[in-house]
């Protein structure tokens, strides 16, 4: 291939979204998705050189999707605090997105804050500094609590997928569901007062509701935290508030009636 049709091959991955390369052979998922209960071999870890090329044939598929989702069950549930699941969540091999994302992006914030924010999954800005929403929704984010009084010192942020997506993607459904046991576990060992759900993804998944983030937010759901029942707020995600502003004046009701709600306790 000719250095052009590379650079224009190149381009259109770009423009898809595929901005990370896992490995340098061909892998036939659909026979590696069969195979029981084999663990994950990281691709990161591929050897790059030609004559260290591995064995396409060593390549097994990560845990089956129920495997791995009771696998996640069992391991969540034993982590007796935050510092536990975070080891707990880096051993973690039944979630292949921790094959292209660079490090675990675990939570940011105080564990002990009485406000707790979960968002969808780390982006490329979160995935370099292992922090969630460090990049441009983070920086509103800043914003909109600094407007009600607050900042990371005083609230705790982390994510259902604690990996970033190749791409920047939405997390698939079943992605999603082998990461919840571990963010259902950090909701219950953070023990917040207030569960706010950044955008319809994480509102979804944490308070099981099928409706959209626009017909949703500004309402109060209770969820059960395994402790005990908290008040839980969905908003709208910080990422969308960038592309559409004119929702910002429901975001910042929502903010209002979190200042209020903390206010009140
Ligand atoms: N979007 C999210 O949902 N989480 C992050 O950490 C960053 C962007």
């Amino acid at each position: 291939m000719n250095r052009d049709t590379a650079r224009a091959l190149l381009d259109f991955y770009a423009e898809a979204g595929v901005d990370v390369v896992i490995g340098e052979l061909p892998v036939n998922r659909f026979a590696a998705a069969d195979a029981p209960l084999s663990r994950a071999v990281l691709p990161a870890a591929m050897p790059a050189s030609p004559e260290n090329r591995p064995n396409p044939t060593l390549f097994v598929a990560p845990l089956a999707p129920d495997a791995a989702v009771m696998a996640a069950r069992e391991a969540a549930k034993s982590a007796r605090s935050l510092d536990e699941l975070r080891t707990i969540l880096e051993k973690f091999d039944g979630c292949a997105l921790k094959a292209t994302a660079s490090r675990l992006v675990f939570a940011d914030g105080n564990p002990e804050a009485k406000l707790m924010f979960v968002g969808e999954a780390p982006g490329r800005d979160e995935d370099i500094e292992g922090l969630p929403f460090v990049g441009r929704s983070g920086k509103l984010l800043d914003r909109m609590l600094a407007a009600i009084g607050l900042d990371r010192t005083s609230v705790y942020i982390a994510n259902i997928v604690p990996w970033r997506p190749p791409g920047n993607r939405t997390p698939t459904p079943q992605e999603s569901q082998i990461c919840l046991p571990f963010i259902l576990r950090q909701i219950e060992l953070a023990d917040p007062d207030i569960l706010v759900c950044l955008g319809g993804p994480s509102a979804q998944t944490l308070l099981g509701i099928r409706d959209g983030i626009t017909k949703i937010r500004g309402r109060w759901f209770t969820f059960d935290s395994g402790r005990r029942e908290i008040r839980a707020l969905p908003t709208f995600h910080p990422a969308f508030l960038l592309r559409s502003p004119l929702q910002k004046r429901f975001a910042w009701r929502d903010f209002l009636a979190i200042k209020k709600a903390l206010d009140q306790r």
